[in-house]
């Protein structure tokens, strides 16, 4: 982020300090989730993406833990800075709390709500831009409704130019009829910011220093307001948890569609869930149910089959997930195969045409080219060498109780079924290991190896072949 003063710098004043109290959370409003990401973000995000030098979130409640996120999340951003506001006396001292941090600024102020989430940058550049054309002291966002509730009313004078906000607490019913409604979305010039949020007043039904009483001064001040139309659902507010799952709906929507318009099919398109950030090459085909969560990255023509969930991975093209796999911060290369009900855990890279099947399950584990696992195992702190067979009910016995160890399987090594290695233990090239054995120290290059086990065999007893048949309900039914 740029952090010139520049005289068109832009900064952006997020409202965030209100108790949400509907949402019935120990955690502030605009921390719950949306898509993945808490919902103070997405206004953040919206900010850098528009090029603002300075965000100011105004906080209230939990202001700590909007602190700690910001913190952790955003700590390269230098611009950014949290305001407090206590107690939370109307939007229009909210603004006041975020002037503070912004001395020295001079340019623009774009003020978003942080519960307002499906605002779209396009709509905002036009409400920029709007205001720098006409140099208005301010330009916001309105939208026409049948009914508009609870929503500030635009009121217009002589030639329709914008006169005032009124809110609806205030309203006479001559303007509660008026269909016009003011969204919350401003832009404004600082200057005139300033000098405006001096003058606010609490003589009014919410006894709140409202931020839309700047409009009046602003229509007084000569040069201005502009309106700028806007979708009623881009202004939708969250308020309680039904909003948030409509809104999280809207917004997955929206990326689900970006996807599809890219060239990628998508099955079923209401029953997946896919995050913002989320990149799929064309020609790759999405099932029912899929999750593609976080930062995923998937190639050309893949093929993500029914119910697997994956998060902040990368495949490559041409992979193949079958049904119910769970992949997680993993990398999956060109052509390899994972599923059904596969779980990689992180850390796993499947070479090129290797193949992770049936409840095989994966964490660290590096499998080279043409590695097949393809049965129920547990591969651990593992390398595994190109072309190498591992057999069902294979396991890395990576834990002794307190440290991690690895085990290391050459190229083309050949694991029978129920191996055990215990880690560390290194295995070289072109080793045979025969079904059972547990591997407890290295194995060189072309070795066969094998647990010396016998096996007893003799004639069972005629009383236990009676039990067996009982216990099988193969037996006489007793009267
Ligand atoms: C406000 C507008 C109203 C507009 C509506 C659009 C005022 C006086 N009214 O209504 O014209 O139609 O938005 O949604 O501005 N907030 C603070 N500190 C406060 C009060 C609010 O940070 O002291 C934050 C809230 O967390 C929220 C946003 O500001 O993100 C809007 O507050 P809210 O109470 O929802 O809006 P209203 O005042 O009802
Ligand atoms: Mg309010």
């Amino acid at each position: 982020m740029a952090t010139s003063d520049k005289k068109n710098s832009l900064a952006c004043v997020i409202l965030a300090a209100g108790q949400g109290t509907r949402m019935k959370s120990a955690r502030p409003k605009v921390l719950l989730e949306l898509a993945g990401t808490p919902m103070v973000d997405h206004g953040i995000d919206l900010a850098v993406s528009l090029g603002a030098s300075r965000i100011v979130v105004v906080a209230g409640h939990g202001i700590e833990q909007v602190e700690a996120h910001l913190r952790s999340k955003y700590a390269g951003l230098s611009g950014l800075a949290v305001a407090l506001q206590e107690p939370q006396l109307g939007t229009g001292h909210a603004v006041v709390c975020a002037l503070a941090k912004l001395r020295g600024h001079r340019g623009d102020v774009l003020v978003l709500y942080g519960d307002v989430p499906l605002l779209e940058r396009a709509t905002v550049r036009r409400l920029l831009s709007a205001r720098r054309r006409r140099k208005a002291a301010l330009a916001m966002l309105t939208m026409q409704l049948e009914d508009a509730g609870a929503y500030g009313r635009v009121v217009r004078g002589r030639r329709s130019v914008v006169e005032a906000v009124v809110e609806a607490a205030d309203a006479s019913d001559d303007i509660l009829a008026i269909r016009e409604a003011n969204a919350g979305i401003y832009c404004f010039d600082l200057d005139f910011l300033r000098k405006a949020s001096r003058r606010l007043g609490r003589d009014n039904a919410q006894g709140e220093f409202y931020l839309t009483d700047t409009v009046a001064l602003a229509a007084r001040s000569g040069s201005g307001v502009v309106a700028v139309p806007c979708d009623a659902d881009e202004a939708h507010g969250v308020n309680d948890r039904f909003d948030l799952a409509e809104v999280g709906r809207v917004l997955n929507e929206r990326t689900v569609r970006r996807l599809m318009a890219g060239g990628v099919t998508i099955t079923h398109p209401e029953s997946v869930v896919v995050h913002p950030d989320v990149k799929v090459g064309r020609d790759t085909v999405i099932g029912f149910g899929v999750h593609l969560l976080g930062r995923t990255r998937i190639g050309t023509g893949c093929r993500i089959e029914v119910g697997s969930v994956i998060r902040d991975c990368i495949l490559d093209r041409d992979v193949w997930v079958k049904p119910y796999s769970v992949l997680t911060r993993s990398r999956v290369k060109k052509g390899a195969q994972v599923g059904p009900f596969s779980h990689l855990r992180p850390g796993v890279e499947l070479g090129p045409g290797a193949k992770m099947g049936n409840f095989v399950e994966g964490k660290k584990a590096l499998l080279g080219p043409g590695v097949k696992a393809n049965h129920l195992s547990y591969l651990g702190d593992c390398e595994i060498g190109e072309a190498t067979n591992v057999g069902a009910g294979t396991i890395t016995c990576n834990y002794d109780g307190t440290h991690k160890h690895r085990t290391v399987l050459g190229e083309r090594v050949f694991v029978g079924s129920d191996t055990q290695f215990v880690a560390p233990v290194t295995v070289g090239d072109d080793v045979v290991i025969g079904a059972g054995t547990t591997v407890m120290r290295d194995v060189p290059a072309q070795m066969t190896v094998v647990n010396p086990k016998d096996q007893k065999t003799w004639p069972t007893k005629q009383r236990e072949r009676k039990a067996n048949r009982r216990a099988s309900g193969k037996g006489k039914a007793k009267r």
